[in-house]
């Protein structure tokens, strides 16, 4: 998973390619690179490790040019290094790369035997060699990318220069996401709308096997074939300032405090509470009658979401619902029978796992829909073949560790299955006013939770030592504890698992030992009676008991060392609430032991590889 930026125009391209990168590098950061055109001559900086490093080096040796691209990496061929940090040169052609070149090892050799040196392991450096050969040809620089990109397979969102070409950048998308940028007299390629949003906000999203070729005043849009191509015009909402930290230490900060305008974003034009009436814009709600049952594609936090979403589905729609995870799904034979509504649900909309289990799906006859966080992503499109995308407003999520678009995708969620409901005739008006009312009193509700931040910091402040915790819960909160172990987790490095507190008494029970942090969803709505149980069962053994209960418990107070509350609410609304103490409290106890909480060690941000 890496991140691209190219730029065109009349302003020094170096600062607006490192300014873009950087608003990138949650997209996978070991090393990073910058190359600009300079009088028909090629120059190139390259640096390991973080962005900061190239930023380092480019102040001590500046670059000069109008035509540039930059990159910073996830490996996927070839260990992080300098010689294998993007851009790769051949014959005056640089190109920059995401994804991966599935037979390069195959063009690597008829290369070599044609007498190409390589001065990488990557797979990336095939393809400037294979362009800078159609280049001797005598083809336009769109041609001689046009012909390479006919050698290779795989995944690759690519730019592309030449020295005999400035102001001119060929960008190809095939399964690896690339937007355009339309500026005033200038244009840009990147992998996401973070990067050039302090620039434009007219963004083209290219398409499967799109081909953009760019100048200051000009895109022409084809397909690899040269066959020209219409997309649309995007103008995007997110400001600048969206996809800054606002003020806050970290993008996981930021966007967890963002997360009550992100739910009212996501409910915004969608309910009708008056008639009663949900409207899930972009989805052929109507086709959604005839579905006999729903079965749910996603990975990591998405999944969460999607257990949640079963019990909300199956409770306002009474469509059973069947939860896979999509690296699972796509390797088995799974059965699908007529009537299977196969539902992704992605923030970044790339997933590979997801996107090749939704497209499995479909070839077995499901309809298809997804509910996505990225306008036009590749499981966007996806679904946009058929039932559509019902898009959560969360804004663009820049920490690896998802907080507002889990949150966001839950409320998509609760808005699916009530205009399901409705639209299968198995609740009438009134059950969907009372719902609505419920849902759009949320965002303020999480407010309330937000504010007590201080006190979760408290908590997560004697927690810095742990090197063990579990987290338990019930209903629909279960998966609520399955999140909130995964957050801490992946940003703390504590081991933490996530259990149906039901399930303590078949194992789980014997990890209790003093002082072991045992965090508890003992909201008032999803098992309440049998929470405390559980409780009593972790003190029993000296475990310590953080209680995430519900405003007024009378109870909890003298059962638990700690007590996190949520405001009284009706039950569905208790896991979008209750996973809020549950991502600042792995926030904190991160930010203690001072892991890098937005790009903690080995993750990305979208998971775009196998
Ligand atoms: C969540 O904190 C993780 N970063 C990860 O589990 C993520 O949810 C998963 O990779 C799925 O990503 P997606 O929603 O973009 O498909």
């Amino acid at each position: 998973m890496c991140g691209i930026v190219g730029y065109v125009g009349n302003r020094q391209a170096q600062d607006i390619i490192v300014e873009g990168l950087r608003k990138l590098e949650y997209r996978g950061y070991d090393s990073a690179g910058v190359a600009t055109l300079l009088d028909g001559r090629t120059h190139v900086r390259r640096a390991v490790g973080k962005l900061s490093n190239l930023a380092n080096l480019l102040k001590e040796t500046p670059l000069v040019g109008t035509t540039g691209v930059g990159h910073t990496r996830w490996a996927t061929h070839g260990r992080p290094s300098e010689e294998n940090a993007h851009p790769h040169t051949a014959d005056g052609v640089t190109v920059v790369h995401n994804g991966i070149i599935e037979n390069h090892l195959a063009l690597r050799d008829e290369l070599r035997k044609a007498g190409r040196v390589f001065k990488s392991e990557t797979d990336t450096e095939i393809f400037a060699h294979l362009v800078a050969l159609e280049s001797a040809r005598g083809l336009s620089l769109a041609d001689a990318v046009r012909a390479a990109a006919a050698r290779v397979h795989g995944a690759f969102a690519l730019v592309v220069m030449r020295e005999d070409s400035p102001g001119v950048l060929v960008g190809v998308k095939v399964a690896s996401p690339l937007v355009v940028g339309i500026g005033d007299d200038e244009a840009f390629l990147a992998s996401d709308v973070p990067a050039i949003l302090a620039h434009t906000r007219r963004v083209i999203f290219l398409e499967e096997g799109d081909m953009a070729v760019i100048t200051p005043q000009k895109v022409t849009l084809t397909t690899l074939r040269g066959e020209p191509v219409d997309r649309p015009v995007r103008v995007i909402d997110w400001t600048p300032v969206m996809a800054e930290k606002g003020g806050h230490k970290h993008f996981m900060h930021k966007e967890i405090f963002e997360q009550p305008r992100a739910v009212a974003d996501t409910l915004r034009g969608r309910v009708g509470r008056e008639e009663g009436q949900v409207f899930l814009d972009g989805v052929k709600v109507e086709e959604l009658k005839s579905i006999k049952r729903v079965v749910v594609l996603a990975c990591g936090t998405s999944w969460h979401a999607g257990l949640v979403g079963k019990a909300l589905i199956e409770q306002f729609a009474h469509v059973p619902v069947d939860v896979e995870l999509a690296s699972e799904f796509r390797y088995r034979e799974p059965i699908v029978e007529p009537g299977t509504l196969a539902l992704a649900i992605s923030q970044s909309g790339e997933t590979a796992d997801t996107l090749a289990a939704l497209k499995e799906a479909r070839n077995l006859g499901a309809r298809v829909m997804a509910i996505c966080n990225v306008l036009g992503s590749a499981i966007a499109r996806e679904a946009e073949k058929d039932l559509g995308v019902l898009y959560t407003h969360a804004g663009p999520e820049i920490g690896v560790a998802s907080t507002k678009a889990f949150v966001t995708q839950i409320v998509a969620l609760h808005l699916m299955a009530l205009g399901m409901g409705r639209a299968r005739g198995h609740l009438d008006a009134q059950a969907v006013r009372t719902e609505l009312q419920a849902l759009s009193r949320l965002p303020k509700l999480m407010e309330s939770v937000l504010d007590d931040d201080a006190q979760i910091a408290a908590i997560a402040r004697t927690m810095l030592g742990t090197r063990d915790t579990l987290f338990l819960g019930r209903g629909m909160c279960f998966p609520i504890a399955l999140e909130g172990a995964l957050k801490l987790k992946e940003i703390s490095y504590i081991h933490a698992e996530g259990y149906a507190a039901g399930e303590m008494k078949h194992g789980p029970i014997a990890l209790i030992e003093h002082d072991l942090p045992v965090i508890c969803l003992v909201t008032q709505g999803n098992g309440y009676d049998k929470m405390l149980g559980n409780i009593q069962e972790v003190r029993a053994r000296g475990g310590r008991v953080i209680a995430i209960a519900t405003d007024g418990d009378k109870q909890i107070g003298s059962l638990a060392q700690d007590v996190i509350y949520i405001p009284q609410c009706p039950r569905f609304l208790e896991p979008a609430l209750a996973a809020l103490p549950c991502q600042l409290l792995a926030y904190h106890v991160a930010d203690g032991r001072g892991t890098d909480v937005d790009q903690p060690r080995n993750l990305a941000k979208s998971v775009t590889v196998e």
